[in-house]
């Protein structure tokens, strides 16, 4: 299922005239007199004149905007890419403009070979932002086509970079081939077909992934699940002919002094259930389980990098569909830890297979958990189709979005009012599976919250982030965003890792 096939990278000094390469890349703001060239590898004379051929063809310098023109001389180059930086100074670009003019440019180039990066990459952090620009844009899904697509993504890039020489290159440049593969195989996982993607198959995916990794995979299965008390997995799952799964994927290093835990929602396909939904725009429930994706890619880029730091993956495997043995609007069931819960709307299923993973992953008393779910449609009416939702413990909430910032990734912290609790109250159970409709990406984490534990009385750290439109892109593909599947979430849960690794 998970193709997407290697990148490399490397990366050369900045003395590009000697270098030969087809296509050169070099990156345009938008300056107050027009297009403006940054990091320009030419003699001013030769800048000058190309940012009057910009101009003469509208070219603006905006975000996307891709220009090509012969190249002339002063290089061995055929072919000049001038990819729009956006509204920046050369002294104000951030690194996430980079990533983005790095990767909007390498989705564009699909279909071409030899191609050369002059983006402003002064120092490795810059670099590093133009190598993961460039891994997470050279992505295609053609799994389920007979032929695959005739502009295949760029297999090899060159960076020029002034830090060429930096003994901390390298690393940096692994750094950003593993998450720009863990992002491109996340989208792989959210692509596929929801008649390949089921719980058992997703299971022995993650199996074969962890092969030659330092990661231990248990899979509980339907029955087992049954038997052991997982009744929210149990209860979304029965519907479906394709039992659930709980997945765990432990990565427990030597010198790890933290304990992570990520729990992810997998729901391979949301029909709505009983409480079905309508027909128009069904289909994107395939996305249902980017949660399980991301945290599990997450982890194998976590793993790859030999991060000091110990992290247990929970992943929440059912299908919700109608069926003779369905769960029920009005019926309880009893979750793993002994709650129970009257589920009143069968497509509140996300916040039940989650319950399971919470309090399966407390059980084990990490240092931190976070969960990662398309849980609701109003984390989109909130914050929009590219901003996640960030909840929970306000220090560990404000962490991740802290984590996300750094990473380039768009993350909001929100609260969860006290005044919602009260509406997931049930009239029969220990609680309703829905409550209050205003805010309800805030009721679905205050249902969530019932099932983190706690350690000696106090209770584990926990965030919960509801990425339901930042997941999927459903518009044109921007930046190194492609259309569909996007693997937001994966950088950031990496970049967490990383500050616990460092002990921060
Ligand atoms: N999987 C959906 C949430 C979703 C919506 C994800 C749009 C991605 C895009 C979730 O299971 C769901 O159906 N939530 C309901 C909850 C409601 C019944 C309380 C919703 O948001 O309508
Ligand atoms: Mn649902
Ligand atoms: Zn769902």
């Amino acid at each position: 299922m998970i193709n997407s096939s290697d990148l490399k990278l490397t990366a050369v000094s900045t003395d590009i005239k000697r270098i030969g390469a087809g296509t050169l890349v070099l990156g345009v703001v938008k300056g107050t007199d027009g297009p403006t060239l940054v990091a320009s590898p030419f003699s001013p004379k030769v800048t000058e004149s190309l940012q009057a051929s910009l101009n003469l063809l509208n070219a603006t310098g905006a975000a996307d905007e891709l220009t090509l023109l012969p190249a002339t001389a002063e290089t061995k180059a055929e072919l000049f890419a001038f990819i729009g930086l956006g509204d920046f100074e050369e002294s104000t670009l951030t690194e996430e403009a980079l990533r983005r003019a790095a990767g909007s440019a390498t989705r564009q180039l699909a279909g071409t070979s030899a191609v050369l990066f002059a983006l402003p990459a002064a120092t490795v952090t810059q670099a590093e932002a133009v190598a993961e620009g460039i891994a997470m844009g050279a992505y295609d899904f053609s799994n389920h086509r007979s032929t695959p697509a005739k502009k295949q993504p760029l297999g090899e890039a060159v960076i020029a970079t002034a830090a060429s020489a930096d003994k901390k290159l390298p690393a940096a440049l692994k750094r950003a081939a593993v998450i720009g593969r863990a992002v491109r195989a996340t989208r792989d996982l959210v692509n596929t077909a929801p008649n390949v993607l089921f719980p058992e198959s997703f299971a022995q995916e993650v199996k074969d992934t962890a092969k030659g990794l330092a990661l231990k995979v248990t899979v509980i299965d339907d029955k087992k699940l049954e038997k052991d008390g997982y009744g929210g997995l149990t209860g979304v799952g029965r519907g479906s002919d394709r039992g659930p799964r709980l997945v765990k994927v432990e990565y427990s290093p030597a010198k790890a002094a933290k304990h992570l835990a990520l729990v992810g929602k997998g729901i391979t396909f949301d029909t709505g259930g009983i409480s079905i939904k309508p027909a128009a725009g069904m289909h994107a429930m395939k996305n249902d389980m980017a949660g399980a994706a991301t945290i599990h890619q997450a982890i194998v880029a976590i793993a790859e990098l030999g991060l000091p730091v110990k992290v247990t993956a929970w992943l929440c495997l059912a299908e919700n569909m109608p069926g003779g043995g369905s769960t029920r609007p009005g019926d309880v069931i009893t979750m793993f830890g002994g709650k129970t819960v009257e589920v009143l709307n069968t497509d509140a299923e996300g916040r039940l297979v989650m319950a399971d993973g919470l309090v399966a992953a407390s059980a084990e008393k990490p240092d931190a958990i976070i969960d990662v779910a398309t849980l609701t449609g109003a984390q989109v009416v909130a914050l929009g189709v590219r901003t996640a939702g960030v909840m929970g413990d306000e220090a560990l909430r404000d962490s991740v979005v802290a984590a996300a910032d750094r990473a380039g990734e768009a993350a909001w912290a929100m609260p969860i009012p006290e005044e919602l609790r009260p509406s997931i109250e049930s009239q029969v159970a220990d609680l309703a599976n829905i409550g209050e409709r205003m805010g309800g990406m805030m009721t679905a984490a205050a249902f969530l919250n019932e099932f983190v534990g706690e350690v000696d009385g106090v209770k584990i750290p926990w965030a919960h982030m509801d990425i339901a439109g930042p997941a999927f892109n459903e518009a044109a593909a921007f930046g190194y965003t492609h259309k569909n599947a996007t693997g937001s979430s994966v950088r950031t849960l990496v970049t967490f890792a990383e500050e616990m690794a460092a002990g921060k």
